[in-house]
């Protein structure tokens, strides 16, 4: 065991809180001019003001710094050790993006400013969705959208505006989605009003293109597509897919979720994608461990333009400004530009990787997933799926089915024990036509000594398996919270997400 988290016992931040205790206070407000008697905030009109203070923490700067240093040290991050969260692409995020971020001339910005103060960002925004149009290939981009899931939902939505000014609205319901896609392909469509069509996989891991012309007709509205898929396998058959789907009226989505393997080497335009998303989260340098915050920015071709959401950031030759002009439009999505400073962390990637760095991040990522894949393979404790027939591209998904069976040790049961040994979970059961699937993407950020550490840890948990398999099924050992009841941990009754929650429920158990 090569790992141990710090154990601290540290309360709530609201369980720490004295009153009184002050940690900062904020210069008074220069009153002088307004030669206001009494309470200095007076001058607030009444409508604004509480009734009483936020129920804030009171504690001092000293206690706040190491509440939070404490918690930090409690949790894995990919700051801390390799994170090869299968389709999660939780690559390290070089720290120069940060410091852009961080300086006061964005951190001061105020989103209800005039256009005439912001034209500095708008000008970094505009440009971004010209570098992203470069990336994919397609014509314009919508940089509103706050993730993946958010992302497809409006691609959804501009798959339905656009069969509907053809007069094809009511017809065309269908959204054809393959088994191995992510489940919020489905669940975006859905929410999209269309009703899904699951399309199989064959052996090869690609999607079955025969089923895509089998299922194929005048109710076909798209087809939603990550390539590589889920399995990190290349759909080698995508012009044919694509020439299928559009021949037949329909329109593609390319989920860019998977775009670290292709970036520089080929284009979803190129594939015949007329709607894409990217998540900046997981490709462009934003640390996204926890659930966020993300960005999906949607791009599209030319004649899919006019359906983006508003406002859609523009130039008129002498000034920045946001377009809401634009009566096709599927209307507004999120609030003001989105989320900027993940915006601007993926412009400062870019720029700071060029075409070249960002080539070579490809290049690096798919042969780190294939010298793991290749490793794992070799020793042939675990099962690669169509593995080598179909190299992998970023990612490998290997099935720990074998082990299950012969000694009752789950891929669940692998990924925890796999914290012991300082290497962050794989994603697991997913793709779920993978029998006790371990989806590992090492990322191009990861050393080779690092790649031999992982593979090294999964050698050694399935011998462990076979050894002492209580040992792994009672682990992690090494973190500062033991196993998780992960039912008890997403069901909405049980789950504590805010102090308010936390204190009514503890006044619950307290009840005689
Ligand atoms: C293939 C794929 N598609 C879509 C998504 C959804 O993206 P987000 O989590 O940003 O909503 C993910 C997220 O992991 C994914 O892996």
């Amino acid at each position: 065991m090569s790992y141990r988290q710090a154990r601290w016992i540290e309360p709530l931040i609201f369980e720490k809180s004295r009153p009184g205790v002050i940690g900062y206070m904020p210069p008074s407000p220069d009153l002088k001019e307004r030669e206001i008697v009494g309470d200095p905030y007076d001058f607030l009109p009444s409508g604004m003001r509480r009734r009483r203070p936020p129920a804030l923490p009171e504690l001092s700067e000293g206690e706040v710094v190491r509440h939070y240093i404490r918690l930090s040290q409690q949790s894995f991050g990919v700051d801390s050790g390799a994170y090869p969260l299968g389709s999660c692409t939780m690559k390290y995020n070089p720290k120069v993006c940060d410091e852009i971020v961080c300086s006061p001339k964005i951190r001061d910005l105020h989103p209800l400013q005039d256009e005439s103060l912001t034209q500095g960002i708008l000008e970094v925004l505009y440009h971004l969705s010209n570098l992203l149009a470069e990336v994919t290939g397609m014509s314009r981009f919508s940089l509103q959208p706050a993730a993946g899931a958010h992302a497809e939902f409006t691609g959804a939505l501009i798959i339905r505006a656009y069969h509907k000014v053809n007069g094809e609205g009511g017809k065309r319901d269908e959204m054809l989605i393959p088994d191995s896609a992510h489940g919020t392909n489905p669940a975006s469509a859905a929410m999209a009003g269309f009703k899904t069509v699951t399309i199989p996989t064959e052996d090869s891991g690609c999607i079955d293109v025969d089923a895509v012309e089998s299922a194929v007709n005048e109710h076909t509205a798209g087809l939603m597509l990550t390539n590589p898929n889920t399995l990190g396998i290349f759909e080698r058959e995508i012009l044919e897919v694509s020439e299928t789907i559009h021949s037949a009226g329909g329109l593609l989505y390319y989920d860019g979720a998977n775009m670290n393997a292709i970036l520089g080497k080929t284009r979803p335009l190129e594939m015949g994608f007329d709607i894409v998303h990217l998540n900046l989260h997981k490709t462009f340098a934003t640390p996204h461990g926890g659930g966020g915050p993300g960005a999906g920015p949607v791009g599209v071709v030319k004649r899919l333009e006019e359906y983006l959401p508003v406002p859609l950031v523009a130039y008129d030759g002498s000034r920045y400004y946001l377009d809401y002009d634009r009566p096709l439009s599927v209307g507004k999505i999120r609030g003001f530009y989105g989320n900027i400073a993940v915006l601007l962390r993926a412009y400062a990637y870019i720029i700071s990787m060029g075409v070249e760095g960002l080539e070579a991040a490809s290049e690096l990522a798919v042969l780190n997933a294939n010298y793991v894949a290749r490793k794992l393979h070799r020793n042939g404790s675990y099962i690669i799926p169509f593995y080598p027939d179909s190299l992998v591209k970023h990612e490998c998904v290997v099935s720990a089915g074998k082990i299950y069976r012969e000694t009752g040790v789950r891929a669940w049961d692998i990924s925890k024990r796999l914290l012991d040994y300082g290497i962050h979970s794989p994603t697991t059961y997913f793709p779920q036509i993978v029998d006790e699937a371990l989806m590992i993407e090492p990322t191009e950020t990861e050393s080779l000594e690092s790649l031999d550490r992982l593979v090294e840890a999964m050698i050694k948990v399935a011998g462990e398996a076979y050894s002492n398999p209580d040992l792994v099924k009672g682990a992690p050992y090494s973190t500062s919270v033991r196993r998780v009841d992960e039912a008890k941990a997403s069901h909405p009754q049980t789950m504590c997400l805010s102090w308010r929650m936390k204190r009514t429920a503890d006044q619950t158990s307290r009840r005689p």
